[in-house]
């Protein structure tokens, strides 16, 4: 099951509503002819995120089908914020154009995976790798070498063919792969990083705290892998 859906608007509605709501002030017609373009862009990468989705999906059901294992626990999708997509551009220092979100922002689309075990996180990219029109772009095994943090994750991003009423486009869409541990450690973290109104070294403290949980839970679920394989060797 895949969480969170959004629904786009149309790019006739959005010129029309910025034609009322301007009319007689200033908005020229290359910002509207930008603000179609942006349009544009979210579709395709929605697109390229429903098709990395139904892939995962897929292959998630033939698994039930034909080895009883559902390697994935949950799927959660999400777009990039306008604001956060031009705050990055602008921190690395490029222009606001389509073609710079294009060529150098890889998040746009965001797909996270959460798995049951650890060996499902690794099952997945190898599944989804196999695919012939699914092409690595980047990866990072926050898992193999976990963050200062301590956190832990596997992040690759892809390159997935849209077909266009105009033909095919590349789409590149990040998948962050991690286990239910790992999912759970993370929102903590997150909580923690975005708590402005907690003293700088209690953060350290619950910081470091956090850190030897990462530690412990990666020891659990390693423990539960071994388990879970073990009890696969009896037939009922
Ligand atoms: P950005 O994409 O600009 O954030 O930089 P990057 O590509 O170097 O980031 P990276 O691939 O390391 O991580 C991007 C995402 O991973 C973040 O937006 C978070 O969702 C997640 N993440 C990375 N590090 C941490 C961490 O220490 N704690 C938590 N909770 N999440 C993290
Ligand atoms: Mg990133």
């Amino acid at each position: 099951m895949i969480l969170e859906r959004q629904n786009f608007m149309n790019i006739n509605q959005i010129s029309a509503e910025l034609e009322k709501e301007f009319t007689n002030k200033s908005i020229e017609q290359e910002d509207i002819e930008k603000l179609q373009a942006l349009a544009r862009l979210y579709q395709l990468y929605q697109a390229g995120a429903n098709e990395i989705g139904t892939k995962l999906e897929n292959l998630d059901a033939e698994f039930q089908v034909n080895y009883d294992h559902n390697p994935i626990h949950h799927m959660e999708e999400r777009m990039k914020s306008v604001q956060s997509l031009l705050n990055k551009l602008v921190k690395k220092g490029y222009a606001l154009s389509v073609e710079n979100v294009r060529a150098h922002i890889f998040d746009i689309a965001g797909i996270r995976v959460v798995t049951n075990y650890i060996d499902d996180v690794y099952l997945i990219e190898k599944m989804l790798l196999n695919q012939s029109d699914v092409t690595l772009m980047q990866r990072k095994d926050y898992i193999a070498q976990p963050k200062t943090s301590g956190y832990r994750s596997l992040h690759i991003v892809v390159s997935v063919p849209v077909f266009q009423s105009t033909g095919s486009k590349p789409v590149n869409v990040e998948i962050q792969i991690r286990t239910v541990g790992m999912d759970m450690w993370a929102s903590l973290e997150h909580k923690l990083r975005y708590k402005t109104d907690i003293e700088a070294e209690l953060v350290d403290h619950y910081g470091a705290d956090l850190h030897d949980y990462a530690t412990e839970l990666s020891g659990i679920e390693i423990k539960m892998q071994a388990l879970y394989q073990k009890l696969n060797q009896y037939k009922n």
